[in-house]
């Protein structure tokens, strides 16, 4: 197998390596090799400059949240710029990456986590913040002791803590290692768990800018998303707007696993082909293109699509939604034709099973109600009439439910019922034949 190409080759990108990540390792991540790449560079000046002028270049630069749900983030942040009522605010990172598939944070924070840092202080020198809080994934050990190491670093240089890099702005960064619950990656969970409770989701409103963690405003934002600030006040807002293409901008964080030669995490620019992704960064679908039954595109959350739409669909939010999936956490993980898909599904249910929270009813009992169905469309045990019954019921859990966990369970038999109901039907036929012999 060809070594996949170091470059890209895919429009403004060309002839660079990487735009704002040192993914991998290539240097020394500490503060020394941080800065000889570029960061913590001019930081005071950018403080300096203010809370509207960082907002307004975030806004300008038309970046979306990279959590997964790609909520503008010049507006989001703008929530906090509110005259202070006497409460303090906080940025909470969110870094409890645990979406199936998604390993792009991880790689920031192993590979070049002074990107964190003093993203942390940036995003939240524009909130007004007095400290974050960088709640990490409890099995990511290396990376928050890294994380650690950087943070410490930055305090005796004298870049965080009192007097900031010396713009008179004094600022904490706390690392929190959660204990191993995918419902903690939710932002209201994770703000609960982050107070000493069971991370249970919150209904929203009121968010967490209003009433966030200890009762203050706050923002919970992710690790990309916050990592990257720092370069777009660099370089500007419109600089990171030349990538990708309207309300779909910059640059972004690829996981790609799966069924692939060589499974890689790559910064590419956002609209890139998903076909161009998997060929030149991941060295193409294991036995060729030819060779492929479907992508989840964006983590488990995101309905699958099938090849022939993998042959034109590009990588970016408003591209995937046009193809009836997402970009998610634009992790994708690819299946090629030795897959039993519908074993695929079930197995990512009985995932969401496991960390539903139970606080809700379509959830709790929807998503139990799926798993044992699915293990059953497995065998093809199952008459054909309940797949329209799955169907139903995941539309009854979509949307009604507290948080997100209940869609992100509904959405991935979604896809298979959409993509590939001949295939669970002539699972069904062959059992109920194999039956009928047997009897
Ligand atoms: P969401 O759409 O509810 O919220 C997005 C963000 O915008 C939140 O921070 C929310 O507080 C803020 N927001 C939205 N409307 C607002 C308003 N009117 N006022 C103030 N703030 C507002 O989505 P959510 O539940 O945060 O994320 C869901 C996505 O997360 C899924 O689509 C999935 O792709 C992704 N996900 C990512 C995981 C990971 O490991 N990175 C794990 C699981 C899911
Ligand atoms: Fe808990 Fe599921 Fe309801 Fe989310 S949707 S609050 S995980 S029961």
């Amino acid at each position: 197998v060809e070594a996949p190409p170091k470059k890209t080759t895919f429009g403004p990108l060309a002839d660079q390596d990487r735009i704002f990540t040192n993914l991998y390792g290539r240097h020394d991540w500490r503060l020394k090799g941080a800065q000889s790449r570029g960061d913590w560079y001019k930081t005071k000046e950018i403080l300096l400059k203010g809370v509207d002028w960082i907002l307004n270049e975030i806004k300008v630069s038309g970046l979306r949240g990279r959590g997964g749900a790609g909520f503008p983030t010049g507006m989001k942040w703008g929530f906090m710029n509110k005259p202070s009522d006497g409460r303090p605010k906080y940025l909470v990172v969110n870094a409890d990456e645990g979406e199936p598939g998604t390993c792009k944070d991880r790689e920031i924070m192993r590979n070049d986590p002074h990107k964190l840092v003093e993203g942390c202080l940036v995003a939240g020198r524009a909130m007004g913040a007095r400290a974050a809080y960088i709640y990490i994934r409890g099995e990511f050990y290396n990376e928050s002791s890294n994380l650690q190491v950087a943070i410490n670093e930055a305090y005796a240089a004298g870049l965080i803590g009192k007097n900031s890099c010396g713009s008179g702005y004094d600022f904490d960064v706390f690392v929190m290692r959660g204990a191993g619950a995918y419902i903690c990656g939710e932002e209201t969970a994770l703000i609960e768990s982050l107070e000493g409770k069971q991370g249970k989701p919150r209904l929203k409103p009121p968010f967490p800018a209003d009433v966030g963690v200890f009762g203050c405003p706050t923002t919970v934002a992710n690790v990309e998303t916050v990592a990257v600030a720092p370069t777009i006040c660099r370089r500007g807002g419109t600089w990171f707007l030349g990538f990708g293409r309207e309300r779909n901008s910059g640059t972004k964080l690829f996981n790609i696993s799966g069924h692939v030669n060589t499974p890689c995490t790559v910064e590419e620019e956002m609209s890139i082909p998903l076909k161009d992704l998997i060929e030149r960064h991941a060295g193409g679908v294991r036995g060729g293109w030819d060779n492929l039954l479907c992508v989840i595109p964006g983590g488990s959350s995101t309905p699958l699509i099938p090849r022939s739409v993998c042959d034109t669909v590009l990588m970016d939010f408003d591209g995937l939604v046009q193809a009836q999936t997402g970009l998610g956490t634009a992790a994708l993980i690819v299946m090629d034709k030795s897959t039993d898909v519908i074993r695929a599904i079930a197995r990512l249910i009985e995932f969401y099973k496991h960390e539903s929270c139970g606080q809700c009813t379509p959830c709790r009992e929807g998503v139990d109600w799926m798993n044992k169905m699915m293990w059953r469309f497995v065998k093809g045990d199952a008459r054909a009439a309940e797949i329209d019954m799955i169907w139903e019921i995941s539309k009854q859990i979509e949307g009604h439910t507290i948080c997100a966990l209940g869609d992100g369970a509904a959405w991935p038999v979604q896809g298979l019922i959409r993509h590939f109901r001949p295939i669970m039907e002539t699972r069904i036929a062959e059992f109920q034949q194999k039956d009928q012999a047997r009897a």
